[in-house]
Parts: C-alpha cells; sequence; structure tokens
C-alpha cells in the first residue's frame, strides 16, 4: 500500500484476473509528468480525481480544469454506494475511507468559482496572437505594439488598454512605420476587429487586475494537504482558444515564477491539463516547440504536468516522449485512425509479456487501465493492466449551492473579486489625446487647457471663450495628478511592462530569445 512516498492507483491484475499487487506512483517522480487518456467514458475523470486526491493528501497542490463539472465532486465527502465499495475491495484499499478536499474553484467568468485574470502584458504578444488567431503580419504588429508599450511605459492591463493602444498605433502609422516596418491602418484595424470579437465572446473579464497571484494555487492547508484549485471550463470550452491560451499562459508563469528546485521528494505542484488535444490542435509549429521546451523544463521547477485526452495521438511525440507515469484507458479500435491509435499508444509502454498491449487497450473495462510510473532511477515499470481505486470524495457534480458555499468560505475570498482598474495604457493614452487636443486650441485661440496652474492668475472659473466653463481645481489636485502618474509609471517599469521586456520562453519568442 501506499506511504509517504507514493500515491496509491489501484491494483494489478494477473492474466487468470485474480489480485496481482498495489500499483503506485512515486512521489519523487512526480514532476516527470504523465498522461491520462481512453475513449468516453472509460473512467478518465475519476483517475485523474483519484490522482488528485493522492497528490492533495501528499500535500501537493493541484491545479485542474473541470470541463464538464463532474470533477467538482472532489470538494466533497464520498458515500458508500456499492459498485464503490466492491471496486475498493478488489484492489484491497482497506479502509475504504471517505474524505473531502480542500477545493478552491475559479472561474474565468467569475460565475462558479473565484474571477481568475492575467493582464495583457503577461499575456505577451505570442499568446495574445494565437488566441486571436492572428496571421504572421498581423502579429509582427502586435509585436510592434508591445514593443512601443514597452518604449512609452504605457502599461497594458485589459483590453481597453491594448484597443487604444491599437488606436495610438493606427494614427501614427506612417511615423511608427519609419521607424520599426511596415505598419498600415488597414491592418491594424483587423486586429482591432477580431479583438472585439473576443471581447464580446466575454474574455474581457479576463483581462485585468488583480491578476491571479501564483501563490494562491500554490497552497496548502493547515493539516498539510494540497489546495486542489478546480477551473470551471464548461463554458470556457465554447471558446477553446481561450481556454488552451489561458492554460498555457498559466503553465509559462509557473515555469517564469518558481525557482529550480532540482529534483524534489515530490511536486510542488501538479498541473492537469484536461481536452489537451485543444494545446496542439492547429498550433503553429513554434509554437509546439515552446509548449515542449517549457514542458522539459517546468520539470526542474517542481512541477508536474498531465495531459489528459481521448487519443495518445493527439499529443506531438516529443511532448509525448517527456510523459513518464501513464494510465491509458481503452480505445476503440474500429477505423484505421483508431486502430493507429491503438498502436501507437502500446508501443509506448515497456510490454509486458504476460499479455499483448494492443489487444488489452482495447478490451480494458471502465475504471480500468493500462498502467506504467517511472520506478527507481526514473524507469518506466512494466506496463500493468490496473483497476483504478475508487476516489474517497464524492463521484460527480457539487449543487450550485455547495459551489456557493465553498467559495464563499474559501481563503482567496475578497482578493479577486472586485476588478481594479488602475491608471493604465487606456487613461494615458486618453490624458495624452487631450492635451494634444487643448495645445492645438490654445494655438489655435480658440480656448484654454482646462487645467490651470493655481495662483499664476488664470485659475478664475469664469466661462472661457469657448463657453466652456474652466473647472477651479483644488490647489493639491495638480500635483497629485502628475505624483500618481509617476509612481504609475515606476510601477508598470519595476512589473507589468518590465517583465513584458524580459519576459521568457513563451513571451519573448518574437524577439529571437
Ligand atoms: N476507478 C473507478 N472506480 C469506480 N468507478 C469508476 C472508476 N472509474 C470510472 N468509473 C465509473 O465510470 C464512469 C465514467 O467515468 P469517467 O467520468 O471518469 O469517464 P471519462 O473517461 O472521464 O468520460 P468522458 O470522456 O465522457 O469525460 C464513472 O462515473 C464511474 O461510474
Ligand atoms: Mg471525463
Amino acid at each position: 500500500m501506499a506511504d509517504d512516498t507514493s500515491i496509491f492507483i489501484g491494483a494489478s491484475r494477473k492474466p487468470d484476473d485474480s489480485y496481482q499487487r498495489a500499483e503506485n506512483l512515486l512521489l519523487q517522480y512526480g514532476n516527470r509528468h504523465g498522461l491520462v487518456t481512453g475513449a468516453t467514458g472509460t473512467g478518465k475523470t475519476v483517475s485523474l480525481q483519484v490522482l488528485a486526491e493522492g497528490f492533495s493528501n501528499a500535500g501537493v497542490p493541484v491545479f485542474c480544469a473541470d470541463i464538464k463539472g463532474d470533477l467538482s465532486g472532489i470538494a466533497m465527502m464520498g458515500t458508500a454506494q456499492d459498485f464503490l465499495v466492491k471496486r475498493a475491495e478488489q484492489v484491497k484499499l482497506d479502509p475504504y475511507d471517505f474524505q473531502e478536499f480542500p477545493v478552491i474553484f475559479w472561474d474565468l467568468f467569475g460565475q462558479q468559482g473565484h474571477p481568475i485574470r492575467a493582464t495583457i502584458s503577461e499575456m505577451g504578444p505570442l499568446l495574445l496572437s494565437r488566441l486571436m488567431n492572428l496571421t504572421d503580419a498581423q502579429e509582427g504588429i502586435m509585436n510592434i505594439a508591445f514593443r512601443i508599450a514597452d518604449e512609452e511605459g504605457l502599461l497594458l492591463l485589459d483590453m481597453k488598454d491594448l484597443q487604444a493602444l491599437l488606436a495610438n498605433i493606427a494614427e501614427r502609422a506612417e511615423e511608427i512605420s519609419a521607424r520599426y516596418g511596415n505598419v498600415t491602418k488597414p491592418s491594424v484595424g483587423a486586429i482591432q476587429r477580431t479583438l472585439l470579437v473576443l471581447e464580446q465572446q466575454g474574455a474581457a473579464n479576463f483581462f485585468g487586475e488583480p491578476a491571479l497571484r501564483i501563490a494562491d494555487i500554490m497552497r496548502t492547508t493547515r493539516d498539510g494537504r494540497g489546495a486542489i484549485s478546480v477551473l470551471a471550463a464548461d463554458k470556457l470550452m465554447m471558446n477553446p482558444r481561450l481556454y488552451a491560451t489561458f492554460l498555457l499562459w498559466l503553465m509559462s508563469e509557473l515555469f517564469e515564477e518558481l525557482p529550480e528546485v532540482g529534483d524534489p521528494d515530490k511536486p510542488k505542484l501538479v498541473f492537469f491539463f484536461d481536452e489537451a488535444h485543444l494545446l496542439f490542435d492547429e498550433a503553429p509549429k513554434v509554437l509546439i516547440d515552446r509548449v515542449e521546451q517549457v514542458v522539459r523544463l517546468i520539470r526542474s521547477k517542481g512541477v508536474g504536468v498531465y495531459f489528459v485526452t481521448q487519443n495518445p495521438l493527439d499529443i506531438p511525440e516529443k511532448v509525448l516522449a517527456q510523459l513518464g507515469n501513464r494510465v491509458q484507458h481503452a480505445l476503440r479500435a474500429y477505423t484505421p485512425r483508431e486502430q493507429q491509435a491503438v498502436r501507437t499508444a502500446a508501443e509506448t509502454f515497456r510490454p509486458n509479456p504476460d499479455f499483448d498491449c494492443a489487444t488489452a487497450i482495447t478490451q480494458l473495462a471502465t475504471g480500468e487501465a493500462l498502467v506504467s510510473t517511472l520506478e527507481a532511477k526514473g524507469i518506466p515499470s512494466m506496463v500493468q493492466r490496473t483497476l483504478i481505486r475508487p476516489p474517497s470524495s464524492r463521484l460527480g457534480p457539487i449543487t450550485p449551492a455547495e459551489r456557493q458555499k465553498l467559495i464563499g468560505e474559501s481563503p482567496v475570498t475578497g482578493q479577486y473579486d472586485q476588478v481594479i482598474d488602475r491608471e493604465s495604457a487606456f487613461e494615458m493614452l486618453q490624458k495624452k489625446a487631450k492635451e494634444a487636443q487643448d495645445a492645438e486650441a490654445q494655438q489655435a485661440g480658440t480656448g484654454g487647457s482646462r487645467w490651470t496652474i493655481p495662483g499664476f492668475g488664470n485659475d478664475d472659473p469664469s466661462p472661457q471663450p469657448g463657453g466652456r466653463r474652466a473647472p477651479a481645481p483644488r490647489p493639491s489636485n495638480r500635483q497629485t495628478v502628475a505624483e500618481a502618474a509617476i509612481k504609475s509609471v515606476v510601477r508598470s517599469v519595476g512589473s507589468s511592462v518590465g517583465r513584458a521586456i524580459v519576459r521568457g520562453i513563451l513571451g519573448s519568442l518574437s524577439r529571437g530569445r
């Protein structure tokens, strides 16, 4: 049975179907990544639930997406249903205890969990271009836009900031083209329209502040269990590109922010990437290469990435080769493509002389899988036909009332619930435009700035020539605005924009690093 160095997954069976032995996943190799695959209804989500429970109990925080809502039950105590008790007996799980897990619910739309946000500058031009499905030429403009924002100290937090920046760039197209290369009004306009579509799809919620702090998904409880962050992804799945880009962003953030830890006794965080095929569907080769690189390097930060998908062929070979811990549920093999998938899946295992892997894959029962994990020295274990243990938490979804209660009690309550809209590119550009307008008006002699300098004789609130009434500014107002602007620039250079400049693997691609 599992001790504190491993997670109990289930029990393997002999060729005559009798009990063989317990199958465990060594925590020490939990950061060597993993793969859970199988056709619809074969037991993937339950296997994910069992793994997440195991990691949490071992003190490892978990992040996972809940595509159908059926993973949410992990927050509630399980009940002794007959088929679960029977399964517990089959795998010699004794005692079969029930448990509820410490779950933090998240939702990009802020409905089924705490809102989860990122800033535009954190997302970076590469991921945004992918999110918006831009052409190469448009992506080039996006890179220029980010450079201009960096150089001019324009903080890009939300979509409004990006819109304002793009509008500004369209106006200055000629000057910018001379400096950076071809930027035309129509091409910027095309990006602006794509951005609008994205906004209409609800993505605007996702961009802004307060942005997710990585520390909040790396929490442990007082009793030493890892928090399980569950991302509500049912609505999100209607925009698969947003879903994939978000998870990719999160992975790259983890990679950027976490320190090197070498080979820890257990992972610092485990990240489950459900419907992982979406990550790679139609992705340009350069992005796939970068994902492959992040997956390879994130290991040394102690992060284990587990891909969950129906078909192992969904995962590019170079990524597949890095997934050490595998749970392969049943696959169908009617069409040639399905047969190919079965063969590929079978070939990735270290063979077991007791059975033919390809045949076994097509015959596995629900909640049964071919399992191979990394053993001593990181060598893959011989594949075993394994009955997966039943979960300790509830099988299936929680009710909306239960969810709201848990959200109210979560440790991040109040931290993300309200949007903060501090001064950023939108406001700064608006101010600049206003100043330019005023300067023009002054030159034309048709009026003055609405802003006056107290004590210099023109702070009289009498009607101006243009019929406008100049407001009487409070004496300290001007200074406060100036101070605020300086602070904001300092902050921006120190934080988001600064980070955009030095962004690593996924963000800096365009800069050839
Ligand atoms: N380890 C297990 N122990 C007991 N029952 C299980 C186990 N795994 C799966 N089952 C049963 O099979 C059902 C389907 O499993 P699950 O929801 O995990 O499939 P899935 O592969 O995620 O399907 P989909 O592709 O539709 O999401 C479960 O609701 C449960 O009744
Ligand atoms: Mg499922």
